[in-house]
């Protein structure tokens, strides 16, 4: 118990890192939160037009994820690997460095899923890229791809984590309650636009 209370911390703290603001900084693009959406996934550092800076953002934010699952598969096991995954994800989007503020999870849960169930995980990205290349719209991609991903836990038998696949999704909706008002008032920017 004590060493699965361990793995969760650590993972929470390394998923609270937000890459998107370290990014932002390192490549003088100023303060990522009084850009666009304020949000600080690599879809808000795309909109300062930088995108090495935002790819970077992206493959960190959702790096973190998998490797909290991975080392925690490695060291303790499969329970913990799925609680380090959480608490990565929980990490983003509540980040105590930032005063418990933080994005909207999208790039963590696919590293996690990645790491946790890889035929998800690329399940997951497919569904998130085919969206995109339809909608163009970043918040819609990660709806559709949240929404779908306990489906393919099942269809890819990983029944076990369809609950977890549930909570995370649950949480990018939440998360993501402005970007459906949006959706549905028809304002919703386009990626690299807004
Ligand atoms: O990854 C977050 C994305 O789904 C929406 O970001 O900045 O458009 O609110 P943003």
């Amino acid at each position: 118990i004590l060493l699965l209370v361990l793995t969760g911390v650590l993972a929470y703290l390394l998923g609270a890192v937000p890459f998107g603001i370290v990014m932002a900084r390192l490549f003088g693009l100023g303060d990522l939160r009084r850009i666009g959406s304020g949000n600080i996934g690599a879809t808000n550092v795309l909109r300062t037009g930088n995108k090495p800076a935002a790819l970077l953002t992206l493959v960190l934010d959702a790096g973190k994820g998998g490797i909290a699952v991975l080392a925690a598969r490695a060291l303790v096991g499969e329970d913990a690997a799925q609680l380090a995954g959480f608490a990565a994800f929980v990490g983003h989007i509540f980040p105590v460095y930032l005063g418990f503020r933080g994005g909207k999870g999208v790039a963590t849960f696919l590293g996690t899923l990645l790491a946790l169930a890889w035929p998800v995980g690329l399940a997951a990205c497919g569904t998130w890229l085919v969206t995109a290349l339809i909608a163009r719209i970043s918040s819609l991609s990660a709806l559709v791809a949240a929404g779908l991903a306990p489906l393919w836990m099942l269809a890819f038998g990983y029944g076990n984590m369809a609950t977890l696949a549930i909570l995370l999704a649950a949480l990018i909706f939440i998360r993501h309650a402005a970007n459906i008002r949006r959706l549905i008032a028809g304002t919703e920017p386009k990626i690299g636009k807004g």
